[in-house]
């Protein structure tokens, strides 16, 4: 009966669902039953008031009593911090033993949904494991453990419980999932359903991204001051693109970024703030941040084991011949000087073609980039033992079908378990 418990009880209530709320907190039990919220949140007190006059919302400290007369059980204890930033869990480890034990007494199906923020792997490991403790057997026999991250703000809660970016369910299949995805039958939003621990770091990733955007907001504000700009002008600008900025471009994890623009104009950034004595914290960070993708990308590689490297796609990105500042062309540095011997398939880099800036820097980084290019895939194929897939290039065909050996993706391997 927190500030996500009560938002939800009230709500599920006026969607015409029967709904006890449990806490340990007997204060907060007696306001709401008294049709009282016990936390201050706009048009949330109308809403549970007469969710309670209706019959179909009550309070209780009584958790073994809310189990037998429930099919769900929504939990939305606390996870705070603990002192070195961890996830505290005794108060979920309680509560689903709570749940556990008195399903032990009185097995029926039930579905325990974890609405409280969790990071993936808690509930998957330690909570499963309370849970089947003290239901003395394992999960089954219609006992389902998902999860059902909140997006609701503090302040607009009532508002965003109806209006929610999307309903988002954590479970092993869509059947486990349905009976939770039904409760939301009032709520237009789209509904999606995932393993769990997808789920559990879509709410953790959702949160971090919204402090990232201040972040980056305030940083930028505070080099448009320094600069005799106006960064609030500047920002709206920056959100009035929706085509590169506000939108999914570049919000795919997979490689490092580079190019002739990105890392430059970073770089100019973070010099002139150095110069002024700024502090940007972030903006600072993120080329050391790109730069340890490319060191997982090598030790990925190095770990395989295997000296002879295909590699598709060397210029930034597919579509351009331009080199500068391409990781790839960082990656074949690194792995021929550890002995490596590559072979690059990118159609879109002709030795021959490449002029100014672009051959001077392939001069100093690949002098003997020619010698390592093949224009047929069938010649990379002939010579790797291991083909890396560095950009679109690598749509062409179908490399793992191609090649028997390995294959690793720099587009998904960083990123997908
Ligand atoms: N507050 C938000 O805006 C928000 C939004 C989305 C997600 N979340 C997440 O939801 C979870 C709950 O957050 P909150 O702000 O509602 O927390 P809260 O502290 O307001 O509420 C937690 C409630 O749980 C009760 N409780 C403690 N132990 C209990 C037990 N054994 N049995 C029954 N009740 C017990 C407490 O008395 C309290 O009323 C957290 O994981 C949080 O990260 C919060």
């Amino acid at each position: 009966m927190g500030y996500v418990g009560c938002v939800t009880a009230a709500c599920l209530g006026k969607d015409g669902h029967s709904v006890i709320g449990v806490d340990v907190d007997a204060d907060k039990v007696a306001e709401v039953n008294a049709g009282k919220a016990p936390i201050s949140e706009r048009g949330l007190d109308e809403v549970l008031q007469a969710q309670v006059a209706s019959g179909r919302l009550r309070a209780t400290s009584d958790a073994v009593l809310a189990v037998a007369e429930s099919d769900i059980a929504m939990i939305a204890v606390g996870t705070p911090s603990a002192d070195d930033g961890s996830v505290t869990i005794h108060i979920l480890e309680a509560v689903v033993a709570d749940i556990g034990k008195a399903l032990r007494d009185n097995p029926k199906p039930y579905h325990l949904v974890i609405r409280s923020t969790l990071l993936p792997g808690i509930l998957e490991t330690r909570m499963k494991e309370v849970l089947e403790a003290a239901l003395g057997r394992p999960l089954g026999d219609g006992v389902v453990l998902c999860n059902n991250p909140e997006f609701l703000r503090e302040g607009s809660a009532v508002k965003d419980y109806y209006h929610p970016p999307y309903v988002l369910v954590g479970a092993d299949s869509e059947a486990d999932a349905a009976a939770v995805v039904d409760l939301y039958h009032a709520v237009e939003a789209e509904r999606f359903v995932t393993d769990t621990r997808t789920a559990s770091l879509v709410k953790y990733a959702c949160n971090a991204f919204h402090a990232v955007k201040v972040t980056f907001a305030n940083e930028i504000g505070s080099v448009a001051k320094s600069m005799g700009a106006d960064g609030r002008k500047v920002m709206e600008l920056v959100c009035e693109d929706t085509k590169l900025n506000i939108s999914r471009a570049y919000m795919r994890p997979g490689f490092a970024f580079g190019g002739s623009c990105l890392p430059k104009d970073l770089r100019a950034i973070n010099r002139f703030a150095e110069h002024e004595a700024l502090r940007l914290n972030m903006l600072s960070s993120v080329l050391p941040s790109n730069e340890s993708h490319l060191k997982r990308a090598l030790k990925m590689i190095r770990d395989h084991g295997q000296k002879k490297v295909g590699l598709v796609g060397l210029s930034f990105k597919n579509g351009t011949d331009d080199l500068r500042e391409s990781p790839m062309v960082d990656l074949v540095e690194t792995l021929t000087g550890w002995g490596f011997s590559v072979k690059i398939y990118d159609p879109n880099v002709m030795v021959g073609r490449l002029r100014g800036r672009n051959l001077g820097y392939i001069d100093r980084h690949l002098p003997h980039l020619a010698q390592m290019l093949v224009t047929d895939p069938a010649a990379l194929l002939e010579h790797a033992e291991t083909v890396v897939l560095c950009t679109d290039v690598a749509d062409e065909q179908d490399w793992r079908a191609a090649h028997a050996g390995k294959v690793f993706d720099l587009r998904s391997d960083l990123a997908v378990a």
